[in-house]
């Protein structure tokens, strides 16, 4: 392992009806609140309602930024912008599932930074400084809600950027009822359980030798999601497995099992080149993505490809070779995806192979990318060639 610190700020409050201490979580100072949405889910599920309710019992002045869309958009960013630096806007409040949240963390940044945002999801300027904000969140998926990344859409150039900056773009708290996850329709579901799915793998993917109790937990947390997803999607309404799956969301990119080594990230940052053209749902890339970074990049290391075969996707090693186990693996990855409705292959978005070079050109803006293995041009080529 190598050396690390580890300091995540993020006050977690996760339960049933923990959204009813909201009003004792935002600062006595604020007088300001800026509460971020997207386009209504909140209002028609109830949430809006109660968080509202609690603000009320405090002395603050409420305004609101709704429409944030899925995979946020820069314009929406510099629109809450705008109203943090015309109105005084003293503490933020986003109130959704990670695109909400990542586009109030850029926002919480922006409005203590003199330029325009873009600069700091571009890394040409880092934040000194950012409003605080809690998040109430309603979509299991991203881990948004306990880490400091945030990922920004610019439609005028087709960018897509993750970034973020310790400890400013953390939370201040997040607030997670399962109740609140009920209403997440089953596609949005399917989603969700790809993306974490794929954080944890992002994370297994890694060059240390000396790991044991990281590969343990990701690999436990693979198979207890694996285990959930499919009772989860029988039955949407049930409480006990949207617990499962909100905190499993929450464990898989909050930082925890990513001490002491990086992981991959490669596949993240192919998808959000694609969804920069083509505006797809993140996890939608990744279902298609992931199995096929998989398969091009089996040779780096087979036996740990081999291990996750055995060891979350029970797969056999009697009578076969690394290769042959890592390769099952992989199949059964695709499988259990599929299995679950999530899309395979760009086809299933329309997306043909004729943007291809502005995907890769967008995937390379910042070099050759991933630690598990770099990719270059040609390997990005490869990705979406066998991901058509
Ligand atoms: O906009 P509303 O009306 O709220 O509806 C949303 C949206 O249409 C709906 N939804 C959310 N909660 C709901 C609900 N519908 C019914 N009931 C509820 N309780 O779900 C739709 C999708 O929401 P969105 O926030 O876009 O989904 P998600 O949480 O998957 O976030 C995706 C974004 O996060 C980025 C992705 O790239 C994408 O832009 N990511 C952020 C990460 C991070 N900050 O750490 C890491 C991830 O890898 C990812 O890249
Ligand atoms: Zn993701």
């Amino acid at each position: 392992m190598d050396s690390f610190t580890f300091h995540n700020p993020t006050k977690l409050i996760f339960g049933k009806d923990q959204v009813e201490q909201l009003s004792e979580q935002i600062p006595g100072a604020a007088r300001k609140v800026l509460i971020v949405y997207g386009g209504g889910s909140i209002k028609r599920n109830g949430v809006y309602d109660i968080v509202t309710d609690q603000l009320d019992q405090l002395n603050v002045e409420i305004f609101e930024l709704p429409g944030v869309e899925p995979n946020p958009r820069l314009t929406t960013v510099r629109r809450g912008v705008d109203i943090c630096k015309q109105e005084g806007i003293d503490f933020l409040l986003a109130v959704g599932g990670g695109s909400v949240i990542d586009c109030t963390k850029t926002i919480a940044a922006g409005a203590k930074y003199d330029g325009d945002a873009w600069d700091l999801v571009t890394r040409q300027a880092t934040p000194e400084g950012a409003l605080p904000f809690g998040t109430v969140l309603t979509l299991a998926a991203t881990g948004s809600e306990m880490n400091g990344g945030a990922v920004i859409t610019n439609w005028e150039t087709n960018e897509k950027y993750g970034w973020g900056f310790a400890p400013y773009t953390y939370p201040a708290f997040s607030i997670l009822d399962p109740q609140h996850t009920i209403s997440v329709p089953r596609d949005q579901t399917i989603y969700g359980i790809v993306d974490m799915m794929s954080h944890l793998l992002e994370q297994y993917f890694h060059n240390d030798t000396q790991s044991p109790i990281q590969d343990e937990m990701i690999e436990g947390v693979l198979r207890t999601v694996i285990d959930t997803a499919p009772k989860l999607l029988d039955d949407l309404e049930s409480f006990e497995h949207r617990e499962t799956i909100l905190y499993a969301g929450t464990i898989a990119l909050n930082g925890m099992l990513q001490m002491g080594y990086r992981g991959d990230w490669a596949t993240h940052n192919i998808e959000h080149a694609v969804s920069a053209v083509y505006d797809i749902p993140h996890a939608g890339g990744l279902a298609i993505l992931f199995p096929n970074w998989m398969k091009h990049n089996l040779d780096t290391n087979v036996d740990r490809f081999a291990r996750l075969a055995v060891k979350v996707f029970h797969v056999s090693e009697e009578g076969k070779s690394s290769r042959e186990a890592a390769e099952e693996g992989i199949k059964e990855l695709q499988k259990f995806w599929s299995s679950l409705g999530a899309p395979q292959t760009l086809a299933d978005y329309d997306i043909g192979d004729d943007q291809f070079n502005v995907i890769i050109n967008r995937a390379m803006k910042r070099g050759a990318f991933g630690n598990f293995n770099k990719l270059e041009d040609d390997d990005v080529k490869t990705i979406l060639e066998l991901s058509k």
